[in-house]
């Protein structure tokens, strides 16, 4: 095995290529400002960035192997190009801080998709929501896998768009510790050129700078955090999954998949099969294992940079690819998606009866135990009801009875998704925030760049 080939690391970080000339821009517009380099260099540098950049956008930028990584290859190509005065744009700048800079650069982005991503899910569960609690689609809830109780479908999917907004909102507040620029941290001390940390930040559209150079240039804490927000996303969808291949069985046949969304099998010409549910479950484990396996590459890792920490962008790349994946397809599925009124065992009621006793002075261990000895004795419950009390206690109207907050009640499951419709307008509100920082810094980066050039 060449050395070259073991230690580079092309494959993965050329994702990282936009970017990496953002980054050479914002620092080389800084150094400028500081008066630490030339406007005639800053002018060489900034037009092969724009070259490169232009290239790599048409496919035509070749990355060489044996130059270990993008910002080598990068920085060679300005170098070959404009000459060796253009050496200077990596003044006050190390390796170091630069990929933990464009990582972070990436994350952000790769974070706001998601968000987008599970926005889209969450409209459409909200909207499926809204269809069946008009249709008024009864069917068992379950505990332990066995009938417990009469549900609502729009209720069941209220309680996965709770689950996926808190996903949003973990991957929202573990975006503010992503979203800090280490860069002018240099190898990890600091430099002694009088650079302008602050500056650079604005244009990369960072909220703020990560202040420790040691702290900055080492810690990968926020990939650890964010491929945890990941995994916990992935359970909840993983959950997801498992409940729509069990419902859509003919054993439970609650719910129905659109054939689109199935597959055949090659032998079994009746075949519908989940695959795609199947695949999010699957899926999951890897996420997992994405998790462990950073957590791993930093427990007892000393301070500063080790080359070790090359290894934290494939599964953070890999975490983000497969989880929107996921998101998106199962945002399309669910859209087709059909939940059915089913027929549940007469006994599903039970928990409404002994409510219903109570309402004749039994407290409710007696009730309990005289509904259970009705199903598994020979008690006859009409010793305390009424016959026409016990029949008019059908599946609808023990969920009509409902009154708590949150329950499974056709008018509160109303009033949680008007609700939920405000949350989603905040939550777009915040996203629209996030992406206009990013999108304002790097105009303002490019804007400042073609003064330059044009001047
Ligand atoms: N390819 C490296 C990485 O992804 C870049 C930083 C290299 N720094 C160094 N001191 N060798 O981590």
């Amino acid at each position: 095995m060449p050395i070259e080939k073991f230690t580079q690391s092309l494959n993965t970080d050329k994702r990282l290529f936009k970017a990496d000339i953002w980054n050479s821009k914002a620092h080389n517009l800084m150094l400028l400002k500081c008066g630490i380099i030339e406007r005639k260099t800053a002018k060489q540098i900034f037009k092969y960035l724009n070259e490169a950049e232009k290239k790599f956008n048409d496919d035509k930028f070749e990355l060489d192997e044996t130059l270990e990584d993008v910002h080598m290859n990068i920085e060679k190509y300005v170098l070959e190009k404009g000459g060796e005065a253009c050496g200077v744009m990596h003044t006050a700048r190390s390796r170091n801080d630069q990929v933990v800079t464009d990582t972070r650069i990436l994350t952000r982005e790769l974070a706001n998709k998601t968000i987008g991503n599970l926005l889209n899910l969450c409209k459409a569960i909200l909207k499926k929501a809204e269809e069946d609690n008009k249709n008024n689609i009864i069917f068992p809830g379950y505990t332990h896998m066995q009938q417990a109780m009469p549900t609502l479908s729009s209720h069941w999917l209220l309680a996965y768009f709770d689950a996926f907004t808190r996903d949003i909102k973990r991957i929202e507040d573990c975006y503010k510790r992503i979203n800090l620029c280490p860069l002018g941290s240099a190898a990890f001390a600091g430099t002694s050129f009088p650079i302008d940390r602050k500056y650079t930040a604005k244009l990369l559209g960072f909220d703020d700078i990560i202040e420790n150079s040691l702290d900055a240039v080492a810690s990968r804490d926020f990939v650890a955090e964010i491929l945890s927000d990941l995994a916990i996303l992935m359970s909840n969808l993983s959950r997801l999954s498992e409940e729509i291949v069990i419902f859509s069985t003919s054993e439970f046949g609650l719910i129905e998949i659109s054939e689109k969304y199935t597959t055949g099998s090659s032998i079994m010409p009746q075949k519908r099969n989940p695959d795609i549910a199947e695949l999010v479950r699957g899926k999951t484990g890897k996420m997992y294992g994405n998790l462990i396996n950073i957590l791993t590459i930093l427990k007892a890792l000393p301070y500063s940079y080790n080359r070790d920490m090359q290894e934290d962008k494939t599964p953070l790349f890999d975490s983000f690819d497969e989880v929107n994946a996921c998101i998106e397809i199962t945002t399309e599925m669910l859209q087709n998606i059909k939940l059915k009124k089913k027929k549940m065992n007469k006994e599903i009621i039970a928990t409404d009866l002994a409510n219903l006793l109570t309402t004749k002075k039994i407290p409710f261990r007696k009730a309990y135990n005289i509904v259970k000895e009705s199903i598994y004795g020979n008690l006859d419950l009409k010793k305390y009801l009424k016959k026409e009390e016990i029949s008019i206690l059908t599946p609808e109207k023990c969920i009509a009875l409902r009154k708590s907050r949150g329950s499974a009640n056709p008018k509160e499951v109303e009033r949680m998704i008007k609700d939920r419709k405000q949350k989603i307008k905040e939550i777009e509100k915040r996203q629209a925030k996030r992406i206009k920082k990013i999108e304002n810094g790097k105009k303002l980066t490019e804007e400042k760049v073609l003064n330059i050039l044009s001047s």
